[in-house]
């Protein structure tokens, strides 16, 4: 039998990272066999996004070196994705292991088409995305910017190109619209605004009723 999978997704210091390791730790204390992921991935390209997020890859653009566009992002993220689906998701998966990955293909559809400045780019990068299969649970982590702002200044990290708060509030506003843009597909809106462990709850009682639901 296939291994379930499961996304998490939200806007940065929405939580899918602290969520995801959560939800892998209750599944291993469950007995269940589980493999926790991430996008970018660690593989060869996923580690040029991450020094391009950081502002350590530059391109030479016509007044001088700046952050890769959208459209190389794009492609890079979509590159990650299909890397990341034959080296590890699918094996996983074909091996009844369920695989939580913190972040996938909404990412890219939500982030690489708002950075574009134009929501008619949505089917472009709907179209060099469409070798990822859906996942069968896929849970947005709703928070407000405000929030979200909060725990990223508490986090201190290095400042990455996505990291405006006004981007931030228009990402939020398009995973809010995500299960309406995708019917078909199995996406959950959680309120991400809460305390740790009662969020954790609840993405547990939506992993364990798909579960169930087998
Ligand atoms: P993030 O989860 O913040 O990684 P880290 O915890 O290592 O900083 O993800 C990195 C950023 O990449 C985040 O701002 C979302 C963005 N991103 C995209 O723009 N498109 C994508 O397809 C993916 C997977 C991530």
């Amino acid at each position: 039998m296939k291994g379930h999978f499961v996304v998490f997704e939200g806007i940065d210091g929405a939580g899918t990272t602290t969520q995801s390791r959560l939800l892998h730790e209750a599944l291993v204390r469950d007995d269940v066999p589980v493999h926790l992921t991430a996008e970018p991935s660690d593989g060869p390209v996923g580690v040029v996004i991450r020094q391009a997020l950081s502002g350590r890859l530059v391109v030479k653009g016509m007044s001088g070196l700046r952050a890769p566009g959208w459209t190389t992002m794009a492609l890079l993220f979509a590159a990650d994705r299909t890397d990341h689906l034959d080296s590890e998701i699918l094996p996983n998966l074909a091996d009844g292991i369920t695989v939580i990955s913190d972040r996938y293909v909404y990412s890219s559809l939500i982030y690489q088409t708002e950075t574009s400045g134009d929501l008619g780019n949505l089917p472009w990068v709907e179209h060099i995305n469409r070798q990822a299969p859906r996942p069968d649970l896929t849970i947005v982590l709703d928070v407000t910017s405000a929030e979200a702002t909060r725990r990223r200044r508490h986090r201190h990290e290095v400042e990455q190109i996505y990291d405006d708060r006004e981007l931030q509030e228009r990402l939020a506003l398009r995973y809010r619209e995500l299960p309406a843009r995708y019917p078909g597909d199995r996406i959950e809106l959680i309120d991400g605004n809460g305390e740790t462990q009662e969020v954790h709850r609840a993405c547990l009682a939506l992993v364990r009723g798909l579960r169930g639901a087998r």
